[in-house]
């Protein structure tokens, strides 16, 4: 497969209008969050990335209306969180989650009082970014409610798939994990399949319907249980590490 069909997105990048008090928050707070990217053949500089000296570096791959990551930052503001959604209305709604207007009117652009200088936002496809990361950079990888691409024909388009689990094992450090959480029983089925073909990882959850210590549920997954579905949580890690 060649690296443009692999980085094809199939994905919403827009949907409804963007307030005027939201698209102030992209136009303003957007670019001091935005990484840019390196010189090709470069990586990212981690010492100036974020506004703090990170702890650990956590991704959230496809973060919809930002809610997940914006808790995490918060309730843990040493651990440096880079969030990636091509869907613009999604990350408009981060960022008034970080500057505190989720539900109040946007009073400036900065982020919230109290709030730690620790989320970048990538507001487009998330594999544009892979090849700029060093390896086993990230402790926690997060890939929560996938679109399931349920035809067969789209099976290509499943984030989790041959080329960007080469990609997540390169990133993940050795003992790090990767969430992978769906309430669709045949994408999870496909995950696990997948993971196997690649051969790099190991399951480490038993019980997949139970989720893992701390977990924050995203919007889609408490609409999806108010809705009678499943969650299906599982957790990888490298084989062949401590
Ligand atoms: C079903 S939504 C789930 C959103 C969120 N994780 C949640 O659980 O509420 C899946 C999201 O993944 C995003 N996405 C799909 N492919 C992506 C990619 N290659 N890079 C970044 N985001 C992606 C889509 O735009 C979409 O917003």
């Amino acid at each position: 497969m060649t690296q443009t069909k692999e980085l094809k997105f199939f994905g919403r990048r827009k949907g409804k209008a963007i307030k005027q008090s939201k698209q102030k928050l992209i136009d303003e707070l957007l670019p001091r969050l935005k990484p840019t990217l390196p010189e090709k053949g470069t990586l990212f500089d981690m010492n100036t990335f974020f506004g703090i000296q990170p702890k650990e570096i956590w991704l959230e791959v496809g973060f919809g209306g930002g809610e997940h990551v914006a808790e995490l930052a918060q309730l843990y503001p040493d651990i440096g969180f880079i969030g990636a959604e091509p869907f613009m209305n999604g990350v408009a709604s981060l960022l008034a989650h970080l500057n505190g207007s989720h539900e109040a009117p946007v009073l400036h652009t900065n982020l919230a009082d109290g709030r730690t200088d620790n989320v970048r936002i990538w507001p487009d496809d998330v594999r544009e970014m892979f090849p700029f990361f060093k390896d086993g950079l990230f402790k926690r990888i997060f890939v929560l409610y996938p679109d399931p691409w349920p035809k067969a024909r789209h099976a290509e388009r499943r984030f989790i798939n041959s080329h960007n689990l080469k990609h997540l094992y390169r990133l993940l450090a050795d003992d790090g994990q990767i969430f992978v959480a769906t309430d669709v029983a045949a994408y999870a089925e496909w995950a696990v399949e997948q993971v196997e073909l690649d051969g790099q990882f190991k399951q480490v959850n038993h019980d997949t319907t139970v989720a893992p210590v701390d977990w924050v549920p995203t919007r889609y997954e408490k609409k999806g249980i108010l809705a009678g579905r499943q969650p299906i949580y599982l957790v990888f890690s490298k084989k062949n590490t401590k």
